[in-house]
């Protein structure tokens, strides 16, 4: 097979994607890459974390981030991709019917039947493209996938390197900024086990709910800074509201995701009040609807809420 160089598909890889994934330098020490977290992506994340990560990059391993919803798999994997690479990663949502055409490549139908299936008519996916640009890629609920597009990549991550033989090529990674991220919720509905093969292969990464010291952090950078203000007896009852339901066994417990929304949207109720600060009865007004997704849930929702606020909750 033909061994890759700079030629047609390159080029094109370059014109489409190379413009989007600007960003600046690589950020490679750990205790920077901390800092950077939190100026620049608003993320609270522990050195620990970038270490192990960082380590697996550096041993070419994938990494695993599995968790429950909302605690920042996804905004923390395409961060720390982007501070490793100096480039913003590629992003793949994965569903059951993905396979190596949508990823890595495939050929424009009318330009194949005019000029054959070769470089002219050939699309460069995002896979192919993160290998090219020397850039990572996130892929996303990795569960919704099948399994065979879970050894695809595995094989690619392995190997560094992908094969397309209608073209009789072979590309190779460029340099260090090609790694995966791949993100799971074990306990999300509907979704397909990950085999053994894939887990021996991969560098996992548990997360979970913060400490709560942690996740006042997190509510305190994520507010809008143009308030209404938040006071401490507000933040304290978010809080304690969120990690109570998370004890409670719901169907959908909030993640940290639900504490950030419940905070903005209090906020924004204050302000439509025409309000400087943000009241209990504002967290009220809010909370059924950011934290009762499902209609099992809604009476311990109610039930928390009322009792932590000590109001009656419509
Ligand atoms: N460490 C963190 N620092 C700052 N914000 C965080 C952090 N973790 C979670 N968040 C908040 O949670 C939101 C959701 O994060 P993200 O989408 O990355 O979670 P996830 O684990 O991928 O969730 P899901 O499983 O639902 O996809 C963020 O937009 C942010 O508001
Ligand atoms: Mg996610």
């Amino acid at each position: 097979m033909q061994e890759e160089g700079g030629d047609v598909i390159e080029r094109r890889v370059r014109e489409i994607y190379g413009g989007l994934l600007e960003s600046g330098e690589p950020v490679r020490e750990p205790g920077r890459a901390v800092e950077v977290l939190k100026d620049r992506f608003n993320l609270v994340v522990e050195r620990r974390l970038v270490t192990i990560v960082y380590a697996s990059f550096m041993n070419g391993r994938p990494v695993l981030f599995e968790g429950p919803p909302g605690t920042g798999k996804t905004e923390v994997g395409e961060a720390l991709l982007e501070l490793w690479a100096g480039k913003k990663p590629f992003v793949l949502p994965c569903s059951e019917n993905y396979d190596e055409y949508k990823v890595i490549g495939d050929f424009h139908p009318a330009m194949a039947m005019a000029k054959g299936f070769n470089e002219e008519s050939f699309i460069p996916r995002p896979l192919l493209a993160a290998l090219i640009l020397d850039t990572g890629v996130l892929v996303d609920e990795i569960r919704r996938s099948n399994e065979d597009f879970q050894n695809l990549l595995l094989d690619i991550a392995d190997k560094r390197r992908i094969i397309v033989p209608e073209l009789r090529r072979v590309f190779r990674a460029r340099g260090p900024g090609y790694q995966l991220i791949f993100t799971s919720n074990p306990e999300d509905i509907a979704q397909n086990e990950l085999s053994d093969a894939f887990l021996r292969r991969v560098v996992r990464v548990r997360f979970d709910y913060p400490p709560r010291e942690v996740e006042e952090r997190i509510i305190a950078l994520r507010a809008s800074r143009e308030g209404p203000e938040l006071g401490g007896e507000v933040r304290h009852v978010i809080l304690e509201i969120v990690s109570r339901l998370r004890r409670e066994g719901l169907v959908h417990k909030p993640g940290v995701a639900e504490s950030v929304l419940l905070v903005r949207m209090a906020q924004s109720i204050a302000r439509l009040k025409g309000r400087r600060r943000v009241t209990l009865e504002d967290v009220a007004e809010a909370a059924m609807s950011v934290l009762a997704k499902r209609v099992e849930d809604e009476d311990a929702v109610k039930a928390v809420v009322g009792e932590v606020l000590r109001v009656e909750v419509l």
